[in-house]
């Protein structure tokens, strides 16, 4: 299939075959994440592949996540990483006060997904399946004692990556007008939410599976409707950052 194809029929994938990545294969999907373009070209990430079936089990409880048996599909955990960055200006006696920064940890942050995508997309093109897992923060004191994580590291996400069992629908995104704008913000208006939740209401109504009475505006509600993982800012400043 063309790539854009490709792209444009990206579902997120939750149950994997038996069948195992091959180490080349393995090998590509690294070098494709690692081939993202960096801010600076710091690299501030460092992946872990999962290959413990406990640790792949404590994580997938963490992230409320069970994933088939808990060994199909690979699990990377992308992990945003100044720790490098910090041995590098320590090993010349330098300061490393930059490096505690909020900007400095957006870096590493949007450094850490681009690869991650590099990852999704080169995977998708060569038809494998993957979801992101955001569910590891959900207790990232444990995510950093399963993972040795040092101070200025912070992880961000899991991808599973492996071979599709089953696929979901594609779900219909946003209308172009509304994330599109020409020279200056738009923004959102009533009649484009209207519209989207009529597409988004029949989408999950009528999908294969997991079928609900809701809308894109009610699944926005319920996001908001508590504060979320508000113990981040307490990891973060162990992890050496200052706000
Ligand atoms: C950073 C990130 C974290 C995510 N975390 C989870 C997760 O913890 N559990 C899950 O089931 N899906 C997770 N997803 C997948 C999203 O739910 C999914 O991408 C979204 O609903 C759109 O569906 P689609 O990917 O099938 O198009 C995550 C996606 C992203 C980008």
């Amino acid at each position: 299939m063309e790539l854009f194809e490709t792209m444009i029929q990206h579902t997120s994938v939750r149950s994997f075959t038996d069948q195992k990545l091959s180490v080349n294969l393995q090998e590509q999907l690294v070098l494709a994440a690692q081939s993202a373009s960096s801010s600076n070209f710091l690299q501030a990430y460092s992946l872990i592949q999962i290959t413990d079936t406990v640790k792949r089990r404590a994580i997938e409880t963490i992230a409320k996540f069970p994933v088939d048996n808990g060994t199909n599909g690979q699990l990377y955990i992308f992990v945003a990483d100044l720790n490098k960055h910090a041995q590098v200006l320590q090993q010349q006696d330098l300061s490393i006060e930059h490096l505690r920064t909020l900007e400095s940890l957006v870096v590493a942050i949007v450094d850490t997904a681009l690869a991650a995508q590099s990852m999704a997309v080169y995977a998708e093109s060569i038809e494998l399946g993957v979801c992101y897992v955001g569910g590891i923060r959900n207790d990232l004191v444990k995510m950093k004692e399963l993972l040795d994580l040092p101070e200025f590291t912070y992880p961000v996400f899991g991808l599973f990556v492996g071979y599709p069992a089953e696929k979901n629908e594609v779900k219909p995104r946003l209308p172009i007008t509304a994330i599109l704008n020409t020279n200056t913000y738009h923004p959102f208006t009533p009649a484009m939410l209207a519209d989207y939740d009529k597409r988004t209401t029949a989408y999950y109504l009528e999908r294969n599976t997991n079928t609900q009475i809701t809308s894109w505006s009610e699944k926005v509600r319920q996001h908001f409707a508590q504060a979320r993982r508000s113990n981040t800012i307490d990891f973060l400043k162990k992890q050496g950052f200052v706000f």
